[in-house]
């Protein structure tokens, strides 16, 4: 189980917390490239419980900072983006996108110290749509993730973000929990009802699989396995990946490059940032699931239906189905088994039951089964590497190294084997990997 004292440390990731900072020790995606654009009104930004700005300035460069001026604290949030850096309505101040400050026009000339001040900048970088900001001590950044959908030329990367209204642990942890599909998702659908080669056939054929579960270079792994038959293994191969990362078996493994983060804004709002190869057999890029008659199975479409942004700190990716309105929860489908869950669409789903535990939930009133084997081990890896970090000053996986990413992937397939990480092996042998861009080197 997990005590009170872990869990504190576990879900809590302000400046000075021990997951905060591990989480410091990466590159973290904050926004679409897409939400600046040059010249134009700073974002306001919450990341890791740090209200920031987020701008892009008149040459193109993005800029991203604490939102507060550092001369009387002003929000630089109103601040007018002009040529070549950001100017406080309040005195005038201006700054560059590293946080220098280039004008101090309040102050007369022989009193001006702008060359000693400073606005709390962190670096950023583009890369897959995305800017990523590294909040962390170092002098020089780490270079981005290893990631296979990092050497995707940008033009093939597709990228979503969606707030969740929880802790990001809690969140995560609904990706590496693989016997919820059979119910959450698929509760309502049987197995003779779909094509004996349909990746839900096994899932909802056995709806309470075996599990192995290991330690990872890239964090921890997990295979479901289940008989497809005839000396057949269905697997169901999962990631957690440092620190806040998964891939899961959406899509068939050998072509299957995706990973999905879950970003804490604070301790209690998360942005899921999902990023998957357009060329690839993500299910981002399929239509919704059908029965075998070629009827869509009901529930289990991928429509998110999107409030629109505000400039609130919060107001980012917001989905109109949320806990005031019960996540549009249709009791009559759930009555009748026509959406087991009662909710339509797989990611409304998720989010209404990891939302519904409360903002950060109490780990001392659950009972973690077998099943849940994966979210233990899990918990221990980030614990005793946030730990190792903040005692010993031992960098956690993949924050220096950063190419234990490179081999991790996430997916399902059928195999003769019955040793998973050997059929794992053989998958990712004949797997199809996407071209390199080899632009993972950071500013
Ligand atoms: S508070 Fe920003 S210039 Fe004075
Ligand atoms: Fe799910």
């Amino acid at each position: 189980m997990t005590t009170a004292s872990e869990s504190d440390q576990l879900t809590r990731v302000g400046p000075g917390t021990v997951m905060g900072r591990l989480m410091r020790e990466y590159w973290i995606p904050a926004l679409l490239s897409s939400e600046i654009v040059r010249g134009g009104a700073p974002l306001r930004l919450m990341l890791l419980g740090e209200k920031l700005i987020a701008f892009r300035d008149s040459t193109g460069r993005v800029g991203v900072m604490d939102h507060r001026c550092p001369h009387r604290c002003a929000s630089l949030f109103l601040g007018r983006n002009e040529d070549g850096g950001l100017r406080c309505i309040y005195h005038g101040w201006k700054f560059d996108v590293t946080g220098r400050c280039l004008d101090m026009p309040n102050v007369q000339p022989q009193q001006d110290f702008k060359h000693k001040v400073s606005a709390k900048a962190y670096r950023s970088i583009e890369r897959a749509g995305l800017v990523w900001v590294y909040m962390g001590a170092r002098a020089e950044p780490p270079p981005l993730p290893g990631f296979e959908i990092l050497d995707v030329p940008d033009d093939e990367v597709g990228a979503l973000f969606i707030q969740r209204n929880c802790n990001y642990l809690q969140a995560l942890e609904g990706d590496i929990d693989t016997s919820h599909f059979g119910f959450l998702h698929a509760g309502h659908v049987e197995a003779d009802e779909l094509d004996n080669k349909d990746p839900i056939y096994h899932t909802v054929a056995i709806r309470a699989p075996e599990y192995h579960i290991a330690d990872a270079a890239w964090g921890t792994s997990y295979a479901g396995h289940r008989s497809a038959g005839a000396g057949r293994t269905s697997w169901r191969v999962g990631n957690f990946m440092f620190p806040f990362w998964t891939q899961v078996p959406n899509g068939e493994l050998s072509q299957h490059v995706q990973v999905r983060g879950w970003v804490p804004l604070d301790d209690e709002h998360t942005m899921y940032c999902v990023l998957w190869w357009k060329r690839g057999a993500s299910a981002m890029n399929q239509g919704d699931p059908t029965y075998k008659d070629g009827t869509p199975i009901a529930g289990m479409g991928r429509r998110n239906d999107f409030l629109p942004n505000t400039t609130d700190w919060l107001g980012r990716w917001r989905l109109a189905a949320n806990a005031s309105n019960d996540w549009g929860i249709n009791r009559a489908a759930q009555r009748d088994d026509a959406i087991y869950s009662g909710i339509d669409s797989i990611h409304l789903q998720d989010q209404a039951v990891t939302e519904s535990m409360g903002a950060i939930l109490d780990h001392t009133f659950e009972h973690l089964s077998p099943s849940d084997q994966m979210i233990t081990r899990t918990r221990r890896r980030l614990l005793m590497a946030a730990r190792a970090l903040c005692d010993n000053g031992v960098p956690p996986p993949g924050a220096e190294n950063v190419e234990v990413f490179r081999d991790a992937r996430g997916g399902y397939f059928v195999s003769d084997a019955s040793e998973w990480q050997a059929a794992y092996a053989a998958q990712l042998a004949a797997a199809s990997r996407p071209p390199a861009a080899g632009l993972r080197t950071a500013k």
